[in-house]
């Protein structure tokens, strides 16, 4: 039987691993979502064969209950919250390690009396260091979000020294957690430690800045699920939890990278301030307006245009209609395509999802680094809800704190329209040069109700 259950673990391990392989092209994600979720289902099947601590009751109510909320938020869940759903869910995982640890301590140390081994100290220390970290983290990070709790950095003097001192008070119990491990009163302490450093560490820092935050907090929840691979000895905990892992801090490092800032400056906060003295400044930008007739024209004319989508478009849910400009410009041989900028929206991959829902198809959407020099050639931009990620500042102004990102050179094209409510700021919070361009238009009003507009003139054109 053991045999059997190794066998059905390795599977398990394969299919999670090509399931995340799948998941790097929007055409096979689907696809690789499922394999992994088939494996889960092989790990979970083979762990029940092989735990009898619980009866197939307890477990079969507790996945209903599990399941039903999960179906419930998953299909209530707006686009634009999925950052805050991540939370919850990178929370709960962190919550579970630290239940794993503690129920393994009390356990071995008090129902079992056994002695507890270094790694399995260290895996059940860890387990509710990196799990309480996490899951308080998530929480401060998912009430930032959906704007329960301010998303201003809240700060205090002696924050970092505070927080040094938990550290240290953790390590500290931690030794006694295992030197005296019939006593849990180090345990406790160490519980709570962990819990306030979650809360502490995540409070200093913008909300803005939370979806780098979630997903570096993901990549926590896989290492403590790895830290209870250990403690329970599970194959699949540790290669998945590991997964998710490395997964997450690669996650962290590309939207820093796209972002031009560096891990250390997103979690010590600050953003948000250097902003607001940056967006006072510069001369007021003088812009010039553009109609939906006219709008319509200028595509009818046009031979090439690139649509630039970013976070307005998830606002306004105008990919559908989106589509439906695109299909209008195909009948007139006008070749249309997109530009993906790595950081567009509020979380990777943000605008890929919202296209690929509308049926755009793969080839479409062009990467920056692909895309990036067509623009000079191209005639019509449109773009739609985007803003920082079109912001020539990021080139040519030092003094910005978006200098330096990467951006997509939207203002190079000969006209560039752009659709969005007002002259109101994006995620950076600054002012955005490109409005003010010669070649540049504003089409204002919601993303959705324009553009259905436009294209309402271009099928009667
Ligand atoms: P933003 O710079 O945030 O700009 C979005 C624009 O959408 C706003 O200026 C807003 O202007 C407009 N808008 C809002 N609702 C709209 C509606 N209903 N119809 C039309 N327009 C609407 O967006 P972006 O260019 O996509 O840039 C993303 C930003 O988020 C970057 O700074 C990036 O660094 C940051 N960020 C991204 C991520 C990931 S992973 N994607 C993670 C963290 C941070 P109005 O109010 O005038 O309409």
């Amino acid at each position: 039987m053991s045999l059997l259950i190794s066998i059905a673990y390795l599977i398990a391990s394969v299919l999670v691993i090509v399931g995340i392989k799948l998941m790097n092209k929007t055409k096979d994600a689907r696809r690789g979502n499922f394999l992994s979720a088939v494996g889960m289902l092989i790990a979970i099947a083979a762990t029940l064969v092989q735990v009898q601590l619980v009866t197939y009751t307890e477990i079969a109510v507790c996945m209903a209950i599990g399941t039903a909320i999960g179906l419930y938020y998953a299909y209530k869940v707006e686009m634009t919250q999925i950052p805050e759903m991540v939370a919850l869910f990178n929370g709960f995982g962190g919550l579970a390690s630290v239940f794993v640890g503690l129920s393994d301590y009390f356990l071995r140390t008090q129902t079992l009396n056994e002695e507890m081994g270094a790694v399995i100290a260290v895996s059940i220390i860890l387990s509710i260091l990196i799990g309480g970290v996490t899951f308080t983290g998530s929480m401060v990070a998912f009430l930032k979000l959906n704007g329960k709790i301010t998303g201003s950095p809240i700060t205090f003097s002696g924050q970092h020294l505070l927080n040094l001192l938990l550290l240290l008070a953790f390590i500290g119990a931690s030794i006694l957690v295992y030197l005296t491990p019939a006593d849990p009163l180090f345990v406790y302490v160490i519980t709570g430690v962990a819990l306030l450093l979650g809360i502490l560490t995540v409070i200093p820092i913008g909300g803005a800045d939370m979806p780098v935050v979630i997903s570096l907090l993901n990549s926590y929840s896989g290492m403590a699920a790895c830290a209870t691979g250990f403690i329970l000895n599970n194959n699949v905990l540790i290669v998945a939890g590991s997964l998710v892992g490395a997964s997450g801090i690669i996650l962290t490092q590309i939207m820093c990278k796209a972002m031009n800032r560096s891990l250390t400056n997103v979690l010590l906060g600050g953003f948000g301030q250097t902003n607001a003295a940056t967006a006072a400044d510069g001369p007021a930008i003088v812009i010039k307006e553009v109609g939906v007739e006219e709008t319509a024209m200028l595509f009818d004319s046009a031979s090439s245009v690139i649509v630039v989508p970013g976070y307005g478009m998830a606002v306004a849910q105008a990919q559908h209609v989106i589509r439906e400009l695109m299909e209008q410009c195909e009948k007139r041989n006008i070749q249309f395509r997109f530009a993906i900028h790595p950081v567009a929206g509020r979380m990777p991959g943000h605008m890929n999802v919202l296209l690929a829902e509308a049926n755009v198809p793969y080839d479409k959407l062009v990467e920056m680094e692909q895309i990036n020099d067509d623009f000079a050639n191209t005639d019509l931009v449109f773009v739609v809800g985007a803003n920082d990620v079109v912001n020539p500042a990021a080139r040519t102004n030092p003094a910005s704190p978006i200098f330096g990102m990467p951006i997509l050179n939207a203002d190079k094209a000969k006209t560039v329209i752009v659709s969005k409510r007002s002259m109101g700021k994006g995620y950076a919070g600054i002012e955005n040069e490109l409005f003010g361009y010669p070649n540049c238009l504003m089409l204002f009003g919601d993303a959705k109700q324009t553009i259905t507009k436009v294209v309402g003139e271009m099928k009667e054109m």
